[in-house]
């Protein structure tokens, strides 16, 4: 047996968004920016897919731009949002994706803003006191908080953030790669400026996602070019990979109740396992559902002999899962998050995550493997 739970990493493509991708590949090869009836046929795909998702997300087509993925979604609301309104602060968590840290790092070292970090908790939870206080401190800011954590579940309140956000008269940018296509984002009622989707963590292809902007804020294009995408992203699109991303957030949202409740258990069903069969374990992040994101995982193992070599054995023994552990002090490698949220870097931890492809044989099989393989010191 060879288990995939490494999800949140990326996710296998649905045979049906390959179906319909292949599709396009096969006949609709015009370049949309061609106005002959090749041309026509790949920019009605485009927009059909762009409506696809505005219907989903309850906001319009003119809201929603597509992009390469995840990262660049994140950098073009990131510098353009920033510098296009002239802002000079920023607030975000430690915790965050390295496409939100490093590129408003990076943006603090060019001088461009200060960077104020809010305080988190040992599960990762936001100090809302703190962000509201960093808010008052520094009128209009720019704020950047992901709705769920990739690496330990832990889900933020964006609905509350974004009424701070809108009381304090700041930007606010929800990196919610993790969560589209796994929770409804309904953006009639969300209070925010950018939210973000990679379309390979939903079923879909890599190298596509999108950026919604709310239609209140303008900014000017990162990537200069062509005039695609309303003059907002230069570059021939990537038609296949767009045709890909609304036939899997379609199916995403048409399923959406089911895969919830069936990853939900087994998550739960696992966690339990891991409790019952081996003493010490713990989790880190949130795992109450409500207050994390029912596709991540994140164990914490007992100390045992060769630590280091847990995912190296678990792949091994067939199973494909991700993690790290903290930083010790003075090193920089390991997981920025287990080391912002203050856990044990003597312990290994493993992210475990999870698909609608995902069945309660490979939770037993691999919590059969972690028993064999943690070799757990009395
Ligand atoms: C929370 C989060 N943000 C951003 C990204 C980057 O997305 P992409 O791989 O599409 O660039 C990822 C992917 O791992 C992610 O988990």
């Amino acid at each position: 047996m060879r288990v995939y739970f490494d999800n949140a990493a990326t996710t296998p493509l649905d045979p049906e968004v390959l179906k319909e991708m292949y599709k396009v590949m096969e006949s609709q090869f015009g370049n949309p920016s061609s106005i002959h009836a090749h041309g026509r046929e790949a920019r009605t795909l485009i927009e059909r897919s762009r409506k696809t998702i505005a219907n989903l997300l309850h906001t319009s087509p003119a809201e929603i731009f597509f992009t390469s993925g995840g990262t660049e979604a994140d950098n073009m609301a990131i510098k353009c949002g920033i510098v296009d309104h002239g802002l000079k602060h920023a607030i975000t968590s430690r915790l965050e994706h390295h496409a939100v840290l490093h590129t408003l790092e990076a943006m603090e070292k060019a001088g461009v803003i200060k960077l104020s970090f809010v305080d988190t908790d040992h599960k990762g939870n936001v100090d809302y006191a703190h962000l509201e206080k960093l808010l008052q401190d520094n009128e209009r800011s720019f704020v950047s908080l992901m709705h769920a954590n990739n690496e330990i579940g832990t889900l933020t309140d964006i609905e509350r953030v974004g009424e701070l956000c809108e009381q304090y008269n700041a930007l606010f940018h929800s990196d919610t790669v993790q969560t589209m296509g796994h929770f409804p984002h309904d953006l009639s009622k969300l209070k925010v400026h950018f939210l973000v989707c990679a379309a390979h963590k939903l079923h879909g292809p890599k190298g596509v996602g999108f950026l919604h902007i709310n239609h209140r804020i303008k900014i000017k294009p990162m990537i200069h070019g062509g005039s695609q995408e309303r003059n907002m992203r230069g570059g021939t699109e990537n038609v296949y990979g767009i045709a890909g991303l609304a036939k899997a957030l379609d199916m995403a949202y048409a399923d959406m109740e089911a895969h919830q409740a069936h990853i939900q258990g087994l998550k739960s069903y696992m966690l339990e396992q891991l409790k019952a069969e081996i003493p010490g374990v713990s989790f880190n992040g949130e795992t109450d559902p409500g207050k994390s994101l029912y596709t991540v995982l994140n164990v914490s193992f007992p100390e045992m002999d060769m630590a280091d070599m847990l995912l190296f054995n678990l792949d091994i023994a067939g199973i494909s899962a991700s993690g790290g552990s903290a930083c010790s002090s003075g090193t920089d490698i390991g997981s920025h998050v287990l080391t912002a949220i203050g856990a044990n870097p003597s312990r290994a931890s493993v992210r475990f995550s999870f698909s609608k492809y995902s069945n309660k044989e490979e939770v037993d099989f691999t919590v059969a493997k972690l028993k064999d393989v943690c070799l757990v010191k009395a």
